[in-house]
This record gives C-alpha cells, structure tokens and sequence, in this order.
C-alpha cells in the first residue's frame, strides 16, 4: 500500500529532457504533472547531456503546483543506474517522483526503491521520492499484481500501449483509431491493470496517444479509461493537455451530486434508515463508496461544492 501523498494526475506531461525549450514550456502550461524524460524522447547520443539538461531544469525552473518526475532508462540499459544517481542527487529535493519504464516484476522495483533510499539517506533527503511504473511488457501485465504491490514508495502504474503492443505482438493496424476490432482492443489491459493498481491504493494513468492532431479520439480514449477507473492520461503534446484534465475532472453537476447523496445519507442514517431516495435514485453505503472517489478527485483538483451543500 503506498504511503506517499495523493496527488493530481489528471494528465502527466512527456518532455524530452534533451530540450531545454520544450522543458521551459512545460513548467508554464499549469499541467498536473510532467515528466522529464530520459528514456525514449531523447536520442542514445544525448542521454548523458540530458541528465545534466534535467538537474538544471529542476533546479531553475518554478513548475508552481506541477508534479516533478523524471523518467529513467529500462533497467535492462546501463544508463538506468546513473540516471538515477545524477539527477536524484543533482535536484533531488525538486522530484516529486520517478518513473520507470518497461518494469517486468517486483525486482525491478525493489531495486529502485533501494537505491533511493541510499541517495536520500547520503543527501539527508527526509521528503521521500515517489515511485511510478510503466505497465508495457507482457511480462508486467501477468505479474502486475506482484508489481503493484512491491514497495510502498509506489504512487502509480501507468499503461504504456505502445510498447506493450510491441511486446504482445498486437497487429499494428489495430493500435489507432476505430480499427473495426469487435470491442476495444486495450479493455482488458487496462481493466487488469486498474484492477492492480486499486488494490493496492495506487493511481492508474492511461499511457500516450501518438497522434496529437486528432483530439476527438484522443477525448474517446481519455473517456474509456476514465470509465474504467483511470485517474488521467499521458499527453506528448501541449494540445493534449487541457483535453485531459478536463476529461479527468469531475463536473460541477457530479460534484454537488456527489455532496447532496452523503448529506442526505448521513442525514438518513441519523434518522435509523439504511436506504433512501433522492431524485428518485437509490442512495445506500455502496452509493456513497462509489461518489466519494468524485469528492476525493474534486478536492484534488480545487474544485467545490456549489453553495449551499
Ligand atoms: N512539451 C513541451 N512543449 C512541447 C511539447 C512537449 N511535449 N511538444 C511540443 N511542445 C511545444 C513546441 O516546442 C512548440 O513550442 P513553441 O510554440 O514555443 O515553438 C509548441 O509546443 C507547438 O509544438 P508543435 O510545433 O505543434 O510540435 P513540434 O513539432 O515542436 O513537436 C513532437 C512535436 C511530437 C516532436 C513533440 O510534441 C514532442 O517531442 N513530444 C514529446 C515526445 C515524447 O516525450 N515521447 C516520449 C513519451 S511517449
Ligand atoms: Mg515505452
């Protein structure tokens, strides 16, 4: 179970840590997350500069409220190790989290979690760093559970579709669009891995939608996982964003919904009634499970009750 803190996740930005303009655009764009990133936006030959890039990025830019992440290289490379060692103690106290991709079991992550906790213990580093993972192997996907559950320094999983498809076998005809597959191709992926992540108290984030140009499908694919249990989804592009949060936030109407059936069912209770109406639904203890994650989304994200609830 992670015992980081909650935070908002209704879209997480993909910078490449190679470009200090795109990085100094990103820290302008009110986004709720970013990550910085190392691992496939930034070509093998710029790998090392870019870490320099990210420390000093870190360092100099105000990200005001934006989370701070950084994503690393796969642990299969020999880049990974020394990704997390220069920018954990180059800006340490300026990353919220760090993000691993291509993760295959809880070894994985337990490695990760370790050397972390030598960097923050040299550096006296009390705020902990957060851990986020890539579901995007089969591998992953069968042992997510294990994954999920491995260290407690783990705030979310996030399914990487891209890379997963690659890894499946998945017909590449079949990854955008409406490709005339019976159904949606990543229901299952993604039902599985929320599954996972739910269990264990974790965010589930839907991974990247390449073609930025077409918003409309990107809002469709925002929707899916959103109805599935996601919390937000991966932009690579500044058009993506406003599209994600606004998908990921709770409307006005849901919110006031929401603070109208907990009032009226404590109310209820007060009065020795289990079950009650309100505008002709049924309001129990499960309804008021099922709108507590639209109060809890709606605190992160600011937004209040209209007056008078
Ligand atoms: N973060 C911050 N700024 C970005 C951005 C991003 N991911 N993508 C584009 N921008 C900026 C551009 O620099 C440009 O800024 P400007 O108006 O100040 O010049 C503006 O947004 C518009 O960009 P546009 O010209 O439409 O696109 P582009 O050709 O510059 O970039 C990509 C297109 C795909 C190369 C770029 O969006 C990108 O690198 N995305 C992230 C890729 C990535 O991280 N992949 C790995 C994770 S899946
Ligand atoms: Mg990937």
């Amino acid at each position: 179970m992670s015992k980081q803190p909650k935070r908002l996740r209704r879209c997480q930005l993909a910078v490449p840590g190679s470009s200090d303009k795109m990085m100094t655009k990103a820290a302008s764009l009110g986004v709720d997350h970013v990550f910085l990133d190392l691992e496939d936006a930034v070509a093998p030959n710029a790998k090392v500069e870019a870490r320099g890039q990210i420390v000093n990025a870190l360092n100099t830019l105000d990200f005001g409220s934006t989370i701070r992440c950084v994503r690393i290289n796969d642990l299969d490379t020999h880049y990974a190790y020394e990704d997390i060692i220069t920018v954990v103690e180059g800006a340490g106290d300026k990353i919220d989290t760090i993000l691993v991709p291509k993760v295959r079991n809880a070894c994985d992550v337990r490695f990760v979690d370790r050397l972390l906790t030598q960097i923050e213990m040299k550096l006296g580093i009390t705020r902990r760093i957060g851990i986020e993972l890539l579901i995007e192997e089969a591998e992953a996907m069968m042992r997510v559970d294990e994954i999920a559950g491995a260290s407690d320094r783990i705030e979310a999983l996030i399914f990487g579709m891209g890379d997963y498809s690659a890894s499946q076998g998945i017909d590449t005809r079949a990854i955008a669009g409406d490709s005339g597959y019976p159904g949606d191709i990543w229901h299952y992926a993604r039902f599985k891995m929320i599954v996972a992540a739910r269990t264990y108290g974790l965010d589930a984030v839907d991974g990247p939608f390449v073609n930025f140009r077409d918003g409309d499908w990107f809002r469709t694919e925002c929707v899916r996982a959103k109805q599935l249990g996601a919390v937000g989804k991966w932009a690579i592009h500044p058009s993506q964003v406003a599209i994600a949060q606004e998908v990921f936030s709770p409307s006005q109407e849901e919110v006031d919904k929401a603070y109208e059936a907990v009032a009226a069912y404590r109310e209820a209770q007060e009065q020795g009634l289990g079950a009650i109406q309100v505008d002709g639904q049924m309001v129990d203890v499960a309804t008021v499970r099922l709108v507590q994650k639209v109060i809890d989304q709606a605190e992160l994200a600011g937004i209040k009750p209209s007056e008078g609830l």
